[in-house]
């Protein structure tokens, strides 16, 4: 395997402090035990056996999780369920259940660095597929069909994308299932964003409906509870969960039994918290908006979903974020999710967001 670091956690390293505000911040509102649970919930973690779990996940907290899929998919359930460590560990595993060396993967560019630097760990080059901003960042399927080559084993996507705010609709994945299906490839759907639907324009692709297909979701986004590490992949292809589990076996082989606890109480309130932080990030979209308004250097395609937009800054983009980190706010530039110019990314999911935007606002 070859390993490099991601970007974004060596550009964190780089930096000289922290910032008080991290206005690029990718996850919904922070959130304590205390925030999120009843007393009684908080108590019954003490008697939770910390044991070895399933490597598949608890069944009454895949249940849970099912739930939220259960209209879309009803002719799924838990058994097509594996929870893991994030969607990191989904994304990492499923890279390496399905490459070999010299196999290709296509996606979206920009997007996040895990996605497009994950092939190569295994040996593996991804094959990008350029968004552009005169699109409002849409991509064509027809980009897509031209990246394909013998050597492709998937295609990955991401919607609502980070760090567009861009969204595919169902048109577009039933045309990118049929293009896997000719080329027998595996659609990899990174759906970290798609219960961040603060617009209702619903957001939640059906993928599933193809065998070779399998999303991956996490309690970090749209929950706001990264430091729960519960995530989980969904697939009706028996073949790779059985792979996706027997790899698990060997790395963190369950969960901590008391994420898993947690996890399963933020399933039972999963609709009122979903609703709370797609508020928060409505709020903050619509702030922000009035602030790219009033800012004649800065544009950007207003998302629809998501939690996440990318902006460009018609000025030189360093001195900008230079000055805005002076200010105690850390804005993280496009360059780290590979696209050249004068683009930053910009988070929605804070409480904290107003005060962050009030600190450069000041200008
Ligand atoms: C698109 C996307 N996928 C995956 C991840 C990984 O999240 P986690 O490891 O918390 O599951 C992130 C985190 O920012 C992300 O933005």
């Amino acid at each position: 395997m070859k390993i490099r670091a991601m970007k974004h956690h060596e550009f964190y390293e780089k930096l000289p402090r922290r910032a008080r505000y991290n206005l690029s911040d990718a996850c919904g509102a922070t959130a304590t035990l205390q925030d999120i649970l009843s007393v009684d919930e908080i108590a019954a973690l003490a008697s939770v056996p910390l044991i070895y779990g399933s490597v598949e996940g608890r069944d009454d907290l895949r249940s849970g999780i099912y739930n939220l899929y259960q209209q879309l998919y009803p002719e799924l359930g838990i058994d097509h369920i594996t929870v893991l460590s994030g969607t990191e560990e989904g994304l990492f595993s499923i890279m390496a259940c399905i490459l070999k060396p010299g196999d290709e993967v296509i996606g979206m560019l920009p997007c996040y660095p895990s996605l497009s630097d994950l092939p190569a760990c295994f040996g593996g080059v991804f094959k990008p597929v350029e968004l552009n901003s005169g699109n409002r960042w849409q991509p064509s399927i027809g980009d897509f069909a031209a990246q394909v080559s013998e050597r492709t084993k998937g295609i990955v996507i991401n919607s609502p994308h980070n760090p567009t705010g861009m969204l595919l609709d169902q048109g577009f994945v039933d045309s990118l299932i049929a293009l896997c299906e000719e080329h027998d490839l595996y659609l990899i759907s990174d759906d970290v964003f798609a219960f961040s639907d603060f617009s209702g324009i619903g957001c939640q692709l059906n993928v599933l409906k193809y065998e070779k297909a399998i999303l991956a979701n996490v309690l970090s986004k749209t929950f706001g509870l990264p430091g729960v590490r519960i995530g989980w992949v969904m697939t009706r292809n028996e073949k790779l969960s059985k792979l996706i589990r027997d790899l698990k076996t060997y790395n963190s082989i369950c969960q901590s039994q008391l994420d898993e606890q947690v996890a399963c109480f933020v399933m039972q309130k999963a609709d009122a918290l979903i609703k709370r932080n797609n508020e928060i990030v409505r709020e903050n979209i619509e702030l922000f908006d009035g602030f790219v308004a009033n800012n004649n250097s800065l544009s950007w395609h207003r998302p629809e979903a998501g939690m996440l937009g990318l902006v460009h800054s018609s000025e030189p983009l360093k001195p900008l974020l230079d000055s805005w980190f002076e200010k105690d706010v850390l804005v993280l530039p496009g360059e780290l999710f590979s696209i050249e110019g004068d683009y930053f990314r910009v988070g929605f999911g804070k409480k904290e967001f107003s005060k962050a935007l009030a600190c450069i606002s000041a200008d």
